[in-house]
């Protein structure tokens, strides 16, 4: 039997119940995998909150996009990504289904080698936010040269963002509030507060100007200072603001109305993340740990928006 989170209804994190179900052998081309560390997203809030639809017949409902964790059992035929799958690897599993459990069944190939540089907590959060990142990056056209603003480079996707654009050699001038300047500073972005007075803040930083915009907040603050500062509009790409963003002929990723998913830059994007975590460009933050048992208290921490880095669930 494995335990795994569900959600029982619509609803706040009060909804998350834990329950033991049976999980079975991996089929052909599957993997069981024992789940050391399951990364948690906003995206996983809008599912059960009823924000993408609340259709009762989609419930009791497993959530998790991601994990990382040990190879258990293999089905017949079996290579990823990655390469042959064996019993005892340690693996990154993205995009995985109901992750927020001790034991999952996965396609192979959903499942990486886990770079041995992240531990599994870390491993955990690594793949969401960097292929949302990789995707953003790439939709703006960044390249070395560049001048690029980013707007929360302190959260999860935003410091993504900002050190695979600093690997790629284009400078980086990022939003955060004052106590994460530090943080951003660290990872190689140019810091400023975002607030009132941001357009003139981002244009002392920037006299040359802002080649590019990556927006992770979605606010219209965050929407107007990209306008006001790139001159093409192809090359500011946000991943939050759906309802304004299309009429702006910005580009508009990910999820809502009109968006462009970005399925397969994003598969392909799991393996140049294992690259820049090997070569030592790109570094998970954890925030808050949790057991699996306290899933409604982790995601009361991950909607206050304080973690300070990814909050992650151990069985
Ligand atoms: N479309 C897609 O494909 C896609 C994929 C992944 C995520 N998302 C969405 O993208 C958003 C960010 O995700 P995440 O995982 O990076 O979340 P996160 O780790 O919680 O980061 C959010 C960041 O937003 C910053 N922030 C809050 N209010 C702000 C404001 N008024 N102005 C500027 N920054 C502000 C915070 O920075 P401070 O700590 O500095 O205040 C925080 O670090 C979420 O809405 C998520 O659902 C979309």
């Amino acid at each position: 039997m494995a335990r795994r989170v569900v959600a029982t209804a619509y609803g706040g994190p009060e909804v998350l119940a834990l329950v033991e179900e049976p999980v079975g052998p991996p089929g052909p081309g599957e993997v069981l995998v024992g789940v050391r560390a399951a990364g948690t997203n906003p995206f996983d809030v809008k599912i059960y909150s009823g924000g993408l639809g609340r259709d009762p017949a989609k419930l009791p409902m497993r959530l998790g996009s991601e994990a990382a964790g040990v190879v258990r059992a293999v089905g017949a035929e079996i290579s990823g990504p990655t390469g042959a799958i064996r019993v005892g690897d340690e693996v990154v599993v993205f995009r995985a289904a109901g992750a927020y459990a001790d034991e999952i069944v996965a396609p192979a190939s959903a499942v990486l080698a886990k770079p041995d540089e992240l531990s599994f907590e870390e491993a955990a959060g690594l793949m969401l936010v960097g292929t949302t990142a990789v995707h953003a990056l790439a939709a703006a056209g960044v390249a070395a040269g560049d001048t690029l603003l980013v707007h929360g480079a302190a959260g999860g996707v935003g410091s993504s963002v900002v050190q695979i654009a600093v690997a790629s050699g284009a400078r980086v001038v990022g939003t955060a509030a004052p106590e994460r300047h530090d943080d951003l500073r660290r990872l190689g972005a140019v810091p400023v507060a975002y607030g009132d007075g941001l357009l003139e803040r981002v244009r002392e930083l920037a006299p040359d100007g802002v080649d590019a915009a990556v927006d992770t907040v979605g606010t219209d603050e965050a929407v107007d200072v990209s306008i006001a500062l790139v001159a093409d509009r192809d090359r500011i790409a946000t991943i939050a603001a759906f309802t304004r963003g299309g009429g702006l002929w910005i580009k508009v990723l990910g999820a809502g109305p009109g968006a462009d998913p970005g399925t397969a830059i994003r598969d392909a994007a799991r393996l140049e993340l294992l690259r820049l975590v090997r070569s030592g460009s790109l570094r998970v933050r954890v925030g808050r740990v949790y057991p699996l048992a306290e899933v409604a208290e982790a995601h009361r921490t991950l909607a206050g928006g304080r973690a300070y880095g990814k909050v992650v669930l151990v069985p």
